[in-house]
């Protein structure tokens, strides 16, 4: 186990790609904070079933009230905070539109789930990773970021704020030996991935590994990123995606 007794927080956790990431962390031994604005109940359950440890907390990542509450929590039920995976995003029924006809409001919300989430997360956990001298930090970017993708600008942009995000505060919180790095997944068999598209019509001929990318592709690149085999990494984006983008 690579993570035993660790103390990890997951956003989004109550479905996709952060039940999947809760599970992996749980089965490496971490204790897990779920959060999300839905229900994560099924997610504590599965990490219960397999013997983990689980609590959760309903958590708006955009609001700062609930960012503290959830880093206080977590301290207040395990007594430390060592892994943040920055995964709650909006990307769940976004209609596709071209760049013009966006509703400003809309526009605003992308940004403020998918950027100033993982910044106000980030800020929450700071002093107590600080206090205990290393931090793991992971969040989601995405492909989408080094391709483009039609009709979804602000998602796109989102996600290449995250880069951004993860390249300034590696800086400043690097010398507090806390590591933050970024994963970017292909497009992934989620239900948010089957709300906005038909995933059967997926074009996997230009994916080298040649086939539809599953939750438990990225399960590898964030336990890395959580333990400590990635100690002396930071600021990095990860693309994790069969290999379509190459950079
Ligand atoms: P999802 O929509 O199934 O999961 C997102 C979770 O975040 C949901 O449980 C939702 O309730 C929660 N959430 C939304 N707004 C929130 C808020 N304000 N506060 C707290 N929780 C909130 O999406 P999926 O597919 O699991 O994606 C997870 C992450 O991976 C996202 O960051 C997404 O952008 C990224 N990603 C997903 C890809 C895919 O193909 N599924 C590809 C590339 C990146």
């Amino acid at each position: 186990m690579k993570l035993k007794d660790r103390v990890a927080i997951v956003t989004g956790a109550a479905r996709g790609l952060g039940r999947a990431f809760s599970l992996a962390l749980a089965k490496e031994g971490a204790k897990i904070m779920a959060v999300d604005i839905a229900d994560f109940s099924d997610t504590i359950k599965e990490i219960e079933s397999l013997g983990g440890t689980a609590k959760g907390l309903r958590v708006d990542v955009s609001s700062e009230k609930d960012t503290l509450k959830m880093a206080e929590e977590t301290i207040g039920a395990f007594g430390r905070i060592d892994i943040l995976v920055n995964n709650a995003a909006i990307i769940y029924n976004l209609v596709r539109k071209p760049f013009y006809e966006i509703d400003p409001d809309l526009w605003d919300k992308v940004m403020t789930v998918n950027v100033k989430g993982p910044w106000l997360c980030t800020k929450a956990v700071f002093p107590h990773m600080k206090a205990q001298k290393k931090g793991k930090i992971v969040n989601l970017s995405s492909e989408t970021f080094f391709t483009g993708s039609n009709g979804f600008v602000h998602y796109v942009a989102s996600k290449g704020g995250v880069v951004g995000l993860t390249r300034a505060l590696a800086v400043e919180l690097g010398p507090h030996n806390i590591t933050i790095n970024a994963i970017a997944p292909g497009f992934t068999d989620t239900e948010a991935s089957r709300s906005i598209a038909d995933v059967t019509k997926y074009d996997i001929s230009r994916t080298p590994l040649n086939r539809l990318q599953q939750p438990k592709d990225l399960l590898g690149a964030l336990i890395f990123l959580a333990s400590d085999d990635s100690d002396f990494i930071t600021g990095q984006v990860l693309l994790v995606d069969g290999g379509r983008v190459m950079h």
